[in-house]
């Protein structure tokens, strides 16, 4: 195995992803950031130096579970302090899985500035050239596609509205990027001289193929607040990985990708060649208010944009449709891992948009999720006491028959950093219930995603999840592991995972906005089994002078 090493300098720069110039935080000059390309079993060392002037930093390595390094997970307040402006650290882990992962900033709403990208882990060939858990698919070649959406206002701007009273709503975005490129219509661009539609910024990505030919498209959705739909204008796909696993191949006209997701789609280039198709990403799951995201298929190797219509996608609000596409996502039948038969405990999570003060806030049985001063890792390792409130979140809700159709019947709150402390090896299971917003007849999906595990994905509904009934219809057969996984509008989803990964790890909803707003929560297990802690971690809250 080797050792990959990158040297990453971030800074804010100028820049035009959507023809429209706006502070962007960059990798080495770069939004999106460089893909990481290493081969399962491999170290990636980045050192990662903070030149953001004014903005503290922490990078996360979305899919990659840490195992034996709970500290280079880069979450702020989890795992880490943050790098101060001026500091480098170095984080070092190894990629112990193949597949398609990806890396964002994870300090306040900061992955919005543009602060991502891929991670691209190969299968590892051994020596004699056999292949060691070799791929169940063939194709002759391979394009990434990073998606993502784009706001004209700064991340410090939607952050500070979301904390106020009332409450600024970040909006819907302006633009949906493709490989961190989009087009804003100029001729509505808010301030003058600002857009520029022939800067080389925004050109469309173009992704060129050879006729008969077979392509794997790694996808990859780091949207701050999107539920997307992605198709390539007259190809079928075929869905053959999710968060890197294999999945039981299925063929889909568009694919729905959430935030934090990953997939890998094969297509066919045996479509007429004399013409180009368009990529298209779609928003679905609140009403659009955003034109369509595209880059070009191109079979010939010219940029020139088809002639046709743009795909629009499936409806936004068929939430059966998009529903469908999650229950038809399970194991590749020579790839199944097959689940524990029974967890050890259940969380029931209930999702609510709850009241504090006068602030918005998301909360999980009514608490809404704050992020403590001290990271939770070196707290909980060397026994730093007060730096979190002791007292563990509730493990259901505990207002019977609550009608997840209707407003919450007690809107109000409360805020606590308190976290699940989980026996180490034991098998637990969460049903995150989603349920109506504060505004009647309001409810959208929420991405949820686990740091540190990949977690079955035993069964979805809709409406209000029964313990006495719904469990006895969980998939224990073939469910996939993901790491990220849909909670779809007015219904709930069961997971479960082994809590065998030594450490402190995040489980949050991955819209950005809804994190920042309390949408999370945190477990713990086998803290005693850490190692020794690197000091580089510290220097913030109760663990400044090196405890
Ligand atoms: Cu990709 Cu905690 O997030
Ligand atoms: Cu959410």
């Amino acid at each position: 195995a080797a050792t990959r090493r990158h040297e990453w300098e971030v800074s804010y720069q100028f820049k035009s992803p959507d023809c429209v110039r706006k502070l962007s935080a960059t990798i080495n000059g770069q939004t999106p950031g460089p893909t990481i390309r290493a081969t399962q079993g491999d170290t990636v060392e980045v050192k990662v130096t903070n030149s953001l002037l004014t903005e503290n930093l922490a990078i996360h390595w979305h899919g990659i579970r840490q195992i034996g390094t709970p500290w280079a997970d880069g979450t702020e307040g989890v795992t880490q302090c943050p790098i101060l402006p001026g500091d480098t650290f170095t984080y070092a882990f190894v990629v112990d899985r193949p597949g398609t992962y990806m890396y964002h900033a994870h300090y306040g709403m900061q992955r919005s500035a543009g602060l991502y990208g891929v991670i691209v882990v190969a299968v590892a060939e051994d020596p004699g050239g056999e292949v060691d858990g070799a791929e169940p698919f063939a194709y002759d070649d391979e394009h990434d596609v990073l998606l993502n959406d784009w706001w004209h206002s700064s991340t410090h701007e939607q952050a500070v509205g979301l904390a106020s009273v009332p409450m600024v709503w970040v909006g819907e975005p302006h633009s949906l990027l493709i490989n961190g490129r989009g087009r804003f219509d100029c001729s509505a661009a808010a301030v003058p001289g600002t857009c520029n539609a022939t800067s080389p910024e925004c050109a469309a990505p173009v992704f060129a193929v050879v006729p008969g030919k077979t392509y794997r498209f790694r996808i990859a959705s780091v949207t701050s607040l999107s539920a997307l739909n992605f198709e390539i204008e007259g190809h079928e796909m075929t869905v053959v990985e999710a968060d890197g696993h294999y999945v039981k191949p299925f063929v889909v006209k568009n694919l729905n990708i959430y935030s934090g997701e990953t997939y890998s789609v094969l297509i066919k280039a045996d479509q007429d060649p004399n013409r180009n198709y368009w990529l298209a990403s779609n928003v679905v799951s609140r009403e659009p208010a955003t034109p369509t995201g595209t880059a070009i298929l191109s079979y010939s190797g010219d940029r020139a944009p088809p002639s046709t219509t743009p795909p629009t996608g499936p409806a936004w609000n068929d939430t059966m449709y998009r529903f469908q596409q999650s229950v038809a996502t399970v194991a590749h039948p020579a790839h199944v891992e097959p689940p524990p038969p029974r967890a050890d405990r259940t969380i029931l999570l209930l999702n609510t948009q709850n009241k504090i003060d006068g602030h918005i806030k998301w909360a999980l049985n009514g608490v809404s999720f704050r992020l403590p001063h001290t990271p939770y890792l070196v707290a909980m390792k060397n026994g730093l006491l007060g730096a979190f409130d002791q007292r563990p979140p509730p493990e259901n809700y505990t207002h019977q028959g609550y009608d997840v159709y209707a407003p919450p019947p007690n809107p109000n709150a409360t805020i606590s950093d308190g976290l699940y402390r989980l026996q180490f090896g034991s098998v637990v299971d969460v049903v995150l219930q989603n349920a109506n917003m504060l505004a009647a007849n309001k409810c959208e999906t929420h991405p949820w995603h686990l740091h540190g595990h990949d977690f079955w994905v035993l069964g979805y509904g809709i409406g209000r999840f029964d313990p006495a009934v719904h469990p006895a219809s969980y998939n224990l057969q073939d469910p996939i592991l993901k790491n990220t996984v849909a909670v779809h509008p007015y219904g709930w989803t069961a997971v479960r995972f082994k809590a065998d990964n030594p450490g402190v790890w995040a489980f949050h909803c991955h819209i950005e906005a809804h994190f920042f707003m309390g949408m999370g929560i945190v477990f713990e297990e086998g803290i005693q089994r850490v190692a020794n802690l690197p000091p580089e971690i510290m220097g913030c809250g109760k663990t400044k002078g090196g405890h």
